[in-house]
């Protein structure tokens, strides 16, 4: 019989909620394969007053296949998303040095992934930070929507996995919204592909929303258009995250003013920063929004996730475990990636 030793799942602080989630899961894949259950490794990391961070590996890894998670996103507890990058390289390299066999990086959101181009001096940090990892010693990322799939190629020897949210949020879509009178839209063109994908999967028209985008000045938008008929029709717009939420309040605000009826909205990566809960709140107050479906690859607390009525939160831990669980055991994931590609 085969046993679990050779694969070890550790996680930094920002990400020990999403592998909490995960662990479960991915120990009955490992138990449907005549693998041994396992625990998290157990790390300790630490910041010092000055913010640095130090991370120790407390059990032995050596040959080990090393699963580690990291949520960016996660800052309930005190860290900024720079200093959650900080203590995944502190993870990444403690591996390294500690003769894990593989080091498989499993990031739910890829940092500074919109980052991805230069516009005059601008740095290409979602560049930087696949330099980083390679560096380091990664082998392999794992993520969820990637913003473009061209940041594969910022990596030269690691492997790139990125998987989709989609199988899992239109599982919740056929249950629970009524197709009857939806279309489906992205908020700009650029998001047009992933909406057609929706579209073709329910079996329902695409209409388009124009954004007109100011280079002058940062966050701004001067126009939005809608092509295609939306009167007296319920819309599901799709994108693949929501950060401040300007994108989508104008695309809903455009749709309603179109006579569009009750809309929803999409998303793998439910960011949620600055003004977005609030804005969100009023667009449902007033009858604009009625409900977001996101996934968990972004951490929100129970608390939130419970109270916001607008808000519907779609796992994709299970889905995760079994990528790790098909990882470790060298078998092909491309069922598992399957009708998502965009
Ligand atoms: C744009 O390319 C992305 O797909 C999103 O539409 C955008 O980043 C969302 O940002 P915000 O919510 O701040 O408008």
């Amino acid at each position: 019989m085969l046993n679990g030793n050779g694969i070890c799942l550790l996680s930094c602080k920002g990400g020990l909620h999403f592998a909490n989630l995960i662990l479960p899961y991915l120990n009955n894949y490992l138990k449907k394969n005549n693998l041994e259950e396992i625990d998290l490794t157990k790390t300790e990391e630490i910041q010092f007053k000055n913010t640095e961070i130090k991370t120790n590996i407390l059990e032995s890894i050596r040959g080990k296949d090393v699963y580690i998670l990291q949520d960016v996103t996660n800052t309930s507890f005190g860290y900024s998303v720079n200093d959650n990058v900080m203590a995944l390289k502190t993870l990444v390299n403690a591996a390294r040095i500690s003769d894990a066999k593989r080091i498989n990086v499993v990031i739910p959101t890829y940092p500074y992934s919109r980052q991805d181009k230069s516009v005059g001096r601008e740095g290409i940090t979602a560049k930087l930070f696949a330099k980083e990892m390679e560096y380091l010693g990664a082998d392999t990322i794992i993520t969820l929507d990637i913003h473009n799939l061209a940041i594969a190629g910022f990596f030269n020897n690691c492997v790139f996995e990125n998987l989709y949210g989609f199988k899992n949020l239109i599982k919740h879509i056929k249950k629970n919204i009524s197709l009857e009178k939806l279309v489906v839209s992205a908020p700009d063109i650029g998001g047009l592909k992933r909406a057609e994908k929706y579209a073709s999967e329910l079996k329902l028209n695409l209409v388009s929303i124009y954004k007109e985008r100011s280079y002058v000045k940062l966050d701004c938008i001067n126009k939005m258009f809608v092509i295609g008929d939306v009167k007296d029709k319920d819309v599901l717009l799709v994108d693949d995250m929501v950060d401040t939420g300007g994108t989508l309040c104008n695309a809903i605000k455009i749709l309603k003013e179109k006579g569009a009826k009750q809309i929803y909205f999409a998303t793998s990566l439910p960011f949620f920063n600055g003004p977005c809960v609030d804005r969100l709140n009023d667009l449902y107050k007033n009858n604009y929004l009625t409900k977001v479906i996101g996934t968990n690859a972004v951490y929100h607390s129970e608390e939130f996730v419970k109270n916001t009525d607008w808000f519907k939160q779609v796992d994709v831990s299970e889905y995760f475990a079994k990528v790790i669980c098909y990882i470790h055991l060298g078998k092909s994931i491309s069922s598992l990636l399957q009708e998502t590609g965009w």
